[in-house]
């Protein structure tokens, strides 16, 4: 059974098809036509909704925008969804709906439901943004006539009134009614969900779910799965769930790795990643949108093994280790082993990714992570550069990349570490043998993203650029906003 609510009406789905969208749902079975379809790729915002959910004490509620066109019905179990049929109070606006008006953010208005249900986001979890933080909250919508100005005005206008609305008032009743979901849960056994959208809790049903579904696929937090629905209109009877698995939500450290549970949304390990590694910014901000982020998991990400996704080439040039489980067993793989073919790694049919281990820095070394994209966010990268330099006494002792957009898979270069190792850092020569090793490393394909050439000379100049900004007596700024 999946339990949720919309807005404040309990709901219980017994029977549902796995691979039913949310704005499907919304639209042809619930007949709210508010929600837009656009891209049905989670590229231009028209289906954002809102899910409400508890933070672990159940003391108040998180309020998440997602695109409903890619999420499946088993994010909404145990939360509360809100549409924008749900604002406004009789014929009176939300503050939000009102705000857009008054800075008039609306032409044509097919974007505006989309907008609209990101400002409400925003405006129930910053007081008071700045301007990036409303671009942040915005980042994954798409205004193809209004313009954005006046949409950010009407945001950071709207925010700062700090106005309780009808949500705000009805948080205790909503987090009552989450919280039985929640216990009856608990006291219900190993699985929610239904029959072919199944949704283990614990490590021995996952397996259990995996040998006795063996057609089935697992889904974390589906913003790559279920584009094979959407876009390639392909179906499928059963999906396994891992998003009630808590213990694939883990975030720890030990004295040297920071661990990430595997089904933990990158919005939400982004602190302790920043933490640890703030060099990671630029990928970890530029991942996407705040929706995808609100949804999509690093265990997803590795996963897929696509050639462009922008987590591997950190996690090679991490020396990163994927944890792997069956139920019986766990095994570590090195990253390196991981990726062994397009869109292939070394998982064995009955395993899942459980955690990734990525072990800490030492002084010695100096890391830096670049994406290059043509929209700043919610764009995948033409290529992805990583570099992690282990530099004593400014002779380099170590080079560890990772690169993406250039090949297959998510690649390193050893031939990058044999031609550096030795070298001073400093030297004019090293900057240039970097470049050519990495102009002749990689056979990139052209594609609607980039042509080869791009991708090799822009390559290249990461490294160049990596060597600029690692000589002491150089500073160069480059726009990086932390949302951690
Ligand atoms: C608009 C848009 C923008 C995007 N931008 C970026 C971007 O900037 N950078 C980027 O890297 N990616 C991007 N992506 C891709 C996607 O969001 C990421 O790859 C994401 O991390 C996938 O995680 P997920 O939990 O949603 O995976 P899902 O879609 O749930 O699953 C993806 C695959 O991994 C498998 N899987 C999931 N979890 C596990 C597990 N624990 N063990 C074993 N198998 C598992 C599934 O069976 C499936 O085959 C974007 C996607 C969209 C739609
Ligand atoms: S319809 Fe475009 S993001 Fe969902
Ligand atoms: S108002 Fe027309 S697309 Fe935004």
């Amino acid at each position: 059974m999946i339990r949720f609510l919309i807005n404040q009406e309990s709901v219980e789905i017994e029977d549902v098809r796995a691979d039913l969208t949310l704005l499907q749902f919304i639209r042809e079975y619930r007949h709210k036509t508010g929600t837009k379809e656009g891209c049905a790729a989670g590229d231009c915002g028209a289906c954002t909704v809102v899910l409400a959910e508890p933070n672990a004490d159940f003391s108040s509620l998180n309020y998440r925008t997602v695109n409903s066109c890619i999420t499946l019905m088993s994010a909404v179990h145990a939360k509360q969804l809100i549409f924008v049929e749900h604002l406004s109070n009789g014929t009176a606006l939300h503050p939000v709906q009102q705000a857009l008006v008054d800075h008039h953010g609306s032409q044509c208005g097919f974007c505006t439901p989309g907008f609209i249900m990101s400002m409400f986001a925003l405006y129930h979890t910053n007081s008071s943004p700045n301007r990036d933080d409303v671009l942040h909250a915005l980042s994954g919508n798409l205004c193809r006539c209004t313009g954005y100005r006046p949409i950010i005005d009407a945001t950071l206008a709207v925010c700062e009134q700090q106005a309780d609305d009808g949500f705000t008032r009805n948080t205790s009743s909503t987090l009552s009614i989450l919280k039985a979901i929640v216990t009856r849960d608990s006291a219900g056994g190993d699985y929610v969900g239904t029959r072919n959208l199944i949704m283990p809790r614990n490590r021995e049903s996952l397996a259990k779910a995996i040998k006795d579904n063996p057609a089935a696929m697992l889904v974390s937090g589906s913003t790559d799965l279920s584009l094979t629905f959407t876009q390639q209109l392909k179906s499928i009877d059963t999906l396994i769930s891992l998003s009630h698995m808590d213990e694939l939500k883990v975030c720890t450290t030990t004295s040297h790795s920071l661990i990430i549970g595997a089904a933990n949304p990158i919005k939400d390990i982004t602190p302790a990643l920043l933490k640890h590694f703030p060099q990671l910014a630029e990928l970890i901000t530029r991942f996407a949108s705040l929706p995808i982020r609100n949804q999509a998991t690093l265990g997803g990400n590795v996963a897929n093994a696509s050639p462009i996704g922008d987590m591997p080439p950190a996690l090679i040039a991490l020396n990163a280790a994927i944890l792997v489980d069956n139920g019986i067993q766990k095994r570590s793989i090195p990253v390196s082993e991981f990726f062994v073919g397009y869109r292939e790694t070394a998982l064995k049919s009955d395993e899942w990714i459980a955690a990734i281990e990525i072990p800490f820095l030492n002084t010695n070394q100096r890391l830096a992570a670049y994406k290059i994209s043509k929209r700043f966010e919610d764009d995948i990268s033409a290529v992805c550069a990583v570099f992690n330099i282990t530099i004593n006494h400014g002779i380099i002792e170590q080079v560890d990349a990772g690169f993406g957009g250039v090949a297959a898979t998510p690649a390193g270069c050893n031939a990058l570490h044999d031609a550096l190792v030795g070298k001073n850092f400093s030297s004019k020569a090293c900057v240039d043998l970097g470049k050519t090793v990495l102009m002749n490393a990689f056979t990139p394909i052209d594609d609607v993203r980039a042509t080869a050439e791009y991708r090799k000379t822009v390559l290249a100049n990461l490294w160049h650029r990596f060597w600029l900004e690692n000589q002491s007596d150089t500073t160069i700024t480059t726009r990086v906003v932390n949302h951690a």
